[in-house]
Order: structure tokens, then sequence, then C-alpha cells
């Protein structure tokens, strides 16, 4: 498959064009941003990391009935993807409190959200990524009400599949965020993707962290945390 012209540029991830319209090439960079890009580093490896952990990941939810967005790795640091009309939301689920729920709420660090609790965020890098409802979604058109229905049933479904997953592999999925999309069809697909840079885990034992707070926090060890999460979740599948 011929890479084309680049179609967007994010701040960890580039989209390019391919010779077939239904398909882009989505490349993982070693770019790596935190604080609405403040704070952006270039971590060695990171970008192969992130490619194959989401490779797998996707390929898991694909098997055990979510449908995604994903077909195939190309490269150490590409995949190619169906070509979808994103929804400008991100959902997350969170079954331990920490990150900006603590910040927002006062909630104590740490806290078991039993249930976990789900929140819809505005994708908007200029106004800080604002929480938003499911009237908001509605008001404004972002997506229809079955849509929203569905993005949380199956965020919520990749939290049972992961959270089990994780556990299996000696680790907590503390929280995590998803993207969907429409495909040429108008079906909701899992989009975007699935690593440490968008999902908090910690070690079972130790609690250490295993993920891009890693970068926040000014830890270290930020790439060799990663692929030890994908070293564990390969040697158990
Ligand atoms: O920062 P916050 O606590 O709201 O993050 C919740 C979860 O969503 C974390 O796993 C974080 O890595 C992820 N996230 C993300 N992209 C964002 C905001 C949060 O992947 N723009």
């Amino acid at each position: 498959m011929e890479r084309g012209l680049e179609l967007y540029s994010g701040k960890a991830k580039s989209m390019h064009l391919t010779d077939d319209p239904g398909r882009l090439i989505m490349e993982f960079r070693d770019d790596t941003s935190a604080f609405d890009g403040e704070k952006i580093e270039q971590l060695d490896r990171k970008g192969m990391v992130n490619n194959l952990f989401n490779a797998f990941i996707m390929t898991r939810l694909q098997n055990t009935g979510v449908e995604t967005h994903f077909e195939k790795l190309l490269s150490k640091t590409e995949s190619i993807v169906k070509n979808m009309d994103m929804i400008p939301v991100e959902c997350v689920v969170r079954n331990i409190a920490t990150g900006s729920l603590c910040k927002r709420l006062g909630i104590e660090d740490g806290l078991n959200l039993e249930p976990p609790t789900f929140e819809f965020f505005l994708k908007d890098d200029a106004r800080h990524d604002p929480m938003i409802n499911d009237y908001h979604i509605d008001s404004f058109g972002w997506a229809t009400r079955e849509e929203v229905v569905l993005m949380k049933r199956n965020t919520f479904q990749v939290n049972d599949i992961l959270g089990a997953m994780f556990a299996d592999a000696g680790m907590i999925l503390v929280d995590f965020k998803l993207e969907f999309g429409r495909d040429s069809s108008g079906n909701l697909l899992l989009a975007d993707e699935i690593s440490p840079d968008t999902c908090r885990f910690w070690d079972a034992e130790t609690h250490e962290k295993m993920d891009k707070d890693r970068f926040r926090r000014d830890l270290g060890g930020v790439t060799d945390a990663y692929a030890e999460v994908l070293k564990r979740i390969t040697a158990n599948s």
C-alpha cells in the first residue's frame, strides 16, 4: 500500500492518505506531549511500542466482538486503518480516581470507583478538552442519541475486556480514553488508538505507574515501562 500525502498530524500520531480512499496509514511517532502540548519530548522507540501495543489490543477487541477501525500492521511504526468520520468527543472510563477527576472534584487519589464512572470530553485543544454531557452532544449535533448510547456501552465493554486482560498480566487498568467514528456505511466503530499514552496502568502489587503519568510526572523510564506492559500482556496471551 502506497503512503500518500499527510492528512493530519496530531501530537503523537500522523494520518496519511493511501491509494485506497477507504484506508489510511496511522503513523505512531516518538513525540510525547502532556498538558495540552506544553511539555513535548521525543522518546526513542515509543512510536514503535505504541504501534505494536495498539495492534495487539485492537486485534484482541475485534476477536472479542468490539468492532474497530484497525486493519493490520504495516511497519514497525505504521498501521492500516479504515478512513473514518470521527466523532469529536473522548469517552473516559475510570476504575480508580486519579488525574483530572481528583483535581476537578477534590476526590482522594487512588479511591476505588465501584461502579466505574464515565465522562465525555470535547476534543478541543484550544479550550483544554472541556467536560461535556449527553445533552451537549445532542444539542450541538456532535453525535446522535443512538451513537451516545453505543459509545457508552462499547466503552464499558472495552473496560470489562481490558480490565480482565490486565489483571491476568499483573496490572490494574486505572482509566482510559476511547474515540469513536463512523465508517463509510455509517456504522459506529472504535477508532484512534489504545496505548499507554491513552490509558493508566498500575502494577498490581506495587501500584507503580506504567503509563504516560511517568512522563507527566517526570518519573523517567517511560518507554521501558510501556514496553514492559506490552511484554506482560503478550506473554500472557
Ligand atoms: O487527564 P485525565 O485524568 O482526565 O485522563 C483520563 C484518562 O484519559 C487517562 O488514561 C488519560 O491518559 C486519557 N486521556 C487521553 N487523552 C486526553 C485526555 C485524557 O488519552 N486528551
